[in-house]
């Protein structure tokens, strides 16, 4: 395998649509979950540029940091606290255009403008954790972003 991604689209849509079958391909074949996540960070950090990119997994009723690519990050967080708190609650996806107007938002940085979160779930359909990636602009995250993330956060396995 080539130890670099391939990316040459301009756009967002077609810069997922090139990073899927490759970050497929990193992840097809291998079983442990950790390495997994770990690489879909790197992939979505570099590839998509974005300031944070990481998964938080539910721990003794606490989401807890897992692997993450960016700056350093708030390591626990309770059920209905912050944007991760309140995915893990709804079980929902939530996109915040401007987290200084999302209540409760955890500031682990303050050059973060925007995030999506979105719920991990297990084979039975039990929640397991929630995923995390954050812009320093403001507005960044849609639909789009909502659809491919998923395609993405099902390639794994929990
Ligand atoms: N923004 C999150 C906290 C986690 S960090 O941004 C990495 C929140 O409010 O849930």
């Amino acid at each position: 395998m080539s130890d670099d991604l391939k990316l040459t689209a301009t756009t967002k849509e077609g810069k997922y649509i090139e990073l899927i079958p490759q970050i497929k391909s990193l992840v097809d074949g291998e079983k442990d979950s950790i390495a997994n996540m770990a690489n879909i960070c790197a992939a979505l950090k570099f590839g998509m540029n974005f300031f944070w990119v990481g998964f938080y997994l539910i721990k003794e009723n606490q989401l807890v940091l897992g692997p993450f690519q960016g700056p350093v990050a708030c390591t626990r967080i309770n059920i209905g606290k912050g944007v991760c708190g309140t995915s893990w609650q709804k079980k929902e996806t939530i996109i915040v255009d401007d987290v200084d107007t999302f209540p409760g938002h955890i500031a682990c940085s303050s050059l973060s403008k925007s995030e999506i979160v979105l719920p991990l779930f297990d084979s039975q359909n039990n929640i397991v954790g929630v995923f995390d990636v954050d812009s320093d602009v403001l507005k960044s995250f849609d639909k789009t972003d909502e659809l491919y993330l998923s395609e993405i956060i099902n390639l794994l396995k929990f």
